[in-house]
């Protein structure tokens, strides 16, 4: 059964462009949750690097990544999040650093021809959306890399998320029924069939990613948890937040825990970085 709907996906990130460039700035967990993102991405990407990003949304580590690569080419499946992110690099004085903006959904990078990047950047979430396609989007995001390039790969965790967000657990399970919150809990899988409405994705595991590097041929060569005092809870973080010198030492400890690799399923997303033989 074909659950990958590109359109529901895309009519979801249309309406949330703006929500989206803020939500890792506006509170002190998408604070952490983007440093420890561009941790990674500034251990695994050498400056002038070639990088494809893929599901880039409105441009978050856009920036970053324009600032960082000698070759930056930007793709999204929604055109609002790509035509917002061109706009916002636009206004950062970054544009000049970024080759193109192209639609693309990470199914088909066909417009990319095999071994052109040194790294391909596809995290915050897109890989959840594609489902039974998970296969042809990892194989098209390792084609483009050459022999010892890295993707590095970021999407939203199972045991994180359940932990973040037992209490929406416990609200489905009332909606949806015992069914479906076995099935999650044992899948990762948020769909249509178990999750008539709402959010459609599926939530990953280290083994679940472990399990395409196999079938793929392909070594995970580093991990990272994608924001661990990230899931402490909003009052907490607010309160450390407000003493800059305590917020220092936790943003600290955030970078350093969080390089752990028995920790990268305890947030909300894990990165995933694996290095193309
Ligand atoms: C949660 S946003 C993350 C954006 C950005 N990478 C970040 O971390 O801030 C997810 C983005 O992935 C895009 N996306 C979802 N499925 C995709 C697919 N199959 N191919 C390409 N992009 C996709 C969405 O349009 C959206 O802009």
């Amino acid at each position: 059964m074909t659950i990958y709907d590109p359109e529901r996906v895309k009519a979801r990130y249309a309406g949330l462009v703006e929500e989206e460039w803020q939500r890792l700035e506006a509170t002190p967990r998408g604070k952490l949750m983007y440093l420890a993102h561009r941790q990674a991405l500034l251990t695994h990407i050498q400056p002038g690097d070639a990088v494809l990003e893929v599901g880039a949304g409105p441009g978050r580590f856009t920036k970053d990544l324009a600032e960082l690569a000698g070759y930056l080419v930007v793709t999204d499946l929604t055109p609002e999040s790509l035509a917002y992110n061109q706009a916002k690099m636009t206004e950062l004085g970054l544009a000049a650093r970024i080759a193109a903006w192209r639609e693309a959904d990470i199914c088909d990078l066909s417009a990319f021809p095999d071994g052109r990047f040194d790294a391909v950047v596809c995290i915050g979430g897109a890989f959840n959306y594609v489902f039974e396609r998970e296969d042809d989007a990892f194989c098209e995001m390792l084609r483009v890399l050459h022999p010892g390039g890295v993707l590095i790969l970021g999407s939203m965790c199972l045991p994180g998320i359940v932990h973040r967000l037992l209490k929406v657990c416990l609200d489905e399970f009332e909606q949806y029924g015992l069914a479906a919150t076995q099935w999650i809990l044992e899948t990762g899988k948020q769909d249509g069939v178990h999750y008539p409405s709402g959010h459609h994705a599926h939530f990953l595991t280290r083994n679940d990613v472990l399990a395409l590097c196999r079938a793929h041929g392909v070594e995970l060569i580093a991990e990272y948890c994608g924001g661990l005092l990230a899931t402490a809870g909003d009052e907490q973080l607010e309160r450390a937040y407000a003493n800059l010198q305590i917020w220092q030492l936790l943003v600290d400890a955030e970078l350093r825990w969080g390089q752990s690799p028995g920790l990268s399923e305890a947030g909300d997303h894990m990165i995933m970085v694996i290095g193309r033989r």
